[in-house]
């Protein structure tokens, strides 16, 4: 059931039950009422019709004078006077009443309103006047009395309630600025991620010329250098010629493995075939070369060949800052890479054995900013923070929405 239904049951429940207490209230009071002014009035026309039956021998015979004392009396409130001559003549019985004549309440109501007093019967020379209370005015009134009091109850209740179920729905169910206004939120969202991409390949774009100038301009240069310096080398018999030339050769050689990992660095090879398994590879073995007091540990999981060139990117180069930050922050002597495809999603982890994250050492802080958003770009998200067990820990989830599992 839902939280608007079952809202809207309660307030209905609650308005019902007040409506009926509050009738149940009024029967009470109207019930007692009734009965007391019933019985007041029985008892005076008793006490009145017994006085005149006494008296009324004194006048002639009995039952005549009575009638037309009767009949000049008229109507008893509250009561029906008949009556009967000893032979069971109905002599006389008094006029209905005027009071909303020709009207009556529901019979179930007369029933539970109504007193429960009997007919008085008085005995007189000749003849019996019966007296029987008659609640049905009052009942009528009380009747009157309380469809309107309920009637203008349930106006209240029924306004109460369609007050209470638009607030519920406003509260509930977000107004229509609220709506186009997430709207907006949202699109203003998927626009900055797009502008993300645009400047995370305005970046790689970057690199890439970077790299090709250094390779062709610097490269070629460092190059001609080495050939230089190895014909000088080779066209000279002068002891110190041929030390300096194959010490400009050596330098220069170094010069060239230097542009070519930067080059690499800027280009990996990933960027001419996105393939992250053989990318991190690569990674790995470069690691090992240069930095080999540092253990490194890829567990690769599942197909990383076919991710597409921008999720392959944006995790190979958190990767590779990642990795970078062990090296600068960590002092660690481990590092785990782990890299893991499955359920629809791409997880990264790269964990270090180091003195954790320490606050007193703030770092510029771009790395794990650029980190974030290349991985919200794409959909996904990040963690970062010391282990529970020491080190440092980046954890990176990519959604996959082609796979399915
Ligand atoms: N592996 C790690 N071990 C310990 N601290 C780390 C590690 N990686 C990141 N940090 C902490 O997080 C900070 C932010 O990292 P980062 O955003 O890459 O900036 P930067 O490397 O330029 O300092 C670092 O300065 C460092 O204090
Ligand atoms: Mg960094």
């Amino acid at each position: 059931m839902s939280l608007r239904l079952r809202l809207n049951l309660l307030v209905a429940a609650l308005n019902l039950g007040f409506l009926a207490a509050l009738t149940w209230l009024l029967v009470i009071d109207y019930r007692s009422s009734i009965r007391e002014e019933i019985e007041a009035a029985h008892r005076v026309a008793v006490q009145l019709l017994g006085n005149a039956a006494q008296t009324s021998p004194v006048f002639g015979p009995a039952p005549a004078v009575m009638v037309s004392f009767l009949q000049a009396l008229g109507r008893v409130r509250a009561n029906n006077i008949r009556l009967y001559s000893n032979d069971g003549v109905l002599r006389y019985s008094s006029p209905p009443s005027t009071y909303k004549a020709g009207r009556r309440a529901p019979e179930w109501f007369e029933a539970l309103m109504g007193s429960q007093l009997k007919a008085t019967v008085i005995g007189m020379p000749g003849a019996r006047i019966e007296i029987a209370p008659d609640a049905s005015r009052a009942v009528l009134d009380a009747w009157d009395s309380m469809t309107a009091i309920f009637l203008l109850g349930l106006a209240f209740v029924a306004v109460l309630h369609t007050a209470l179920l638009l607030f519920l729905r406003r509260l509930l169910h977000p107004t229509e600025v609220d709506a186009r206004r997430l709207v907006t939120t949202t699109q203003e969202l998927a626009e900055n991620r797009e502008v993300m991409r645009l400047i995370e390949a305005g970046i790689e774009a970057e690199r890439k010329r970077l790299a090709r100038e250094l390779h062709d301009e610097l490269g070629q240069s460092v190059t001609a250098i080495r050939l230089i310096a190895t014909s000088i080398a080779r066209g000279s018999e002068a002891p110190g010629v041929v030390q300096g030339a194959g010490q400009v050769n050596e330098i220069a050689a170094g010069l060239y493995d230097s542009v070519h990992r930067i080059v690499r660095e800027l280009r990996p090879a990933i960027l001419e075939q996105p393939d992250l398994a053989a990318a991190l590879h690569d990674l790995g073995r470069e690691w090992r070369l240069r930095h080999p007091d540092v253990e490194l540990v890829l567990d690769l999981e599942g197909d990383l060949g076919d991710l597409g060139e921008a999720l392959t990117l944006a995790v190979f180069r958190s990767v590779q800052e990642a990795l970078t930050n062990v090296l600068k922050h960590a002092g660690a002597s481990r590092a785990r890479l782990a890299v893991t495809r499955g359920d629809g999603r791409l997880e990264a982890v790269i964990e270090d054995d180091g003195r954790g994250a320490s606050p007193a050492l703030p770092g510029s802080g771009h790395g794990l900013v650029g980190m974030r958003e290349r991985v919200v770009a794409l959909g996904g998200s990040l963690e970062t923070g010391p282990c529970p067990e020491g080190g440092f820990r980046v954890r990176i989830v990519l959604p996959l929405p082609g796979d399915s599992e």
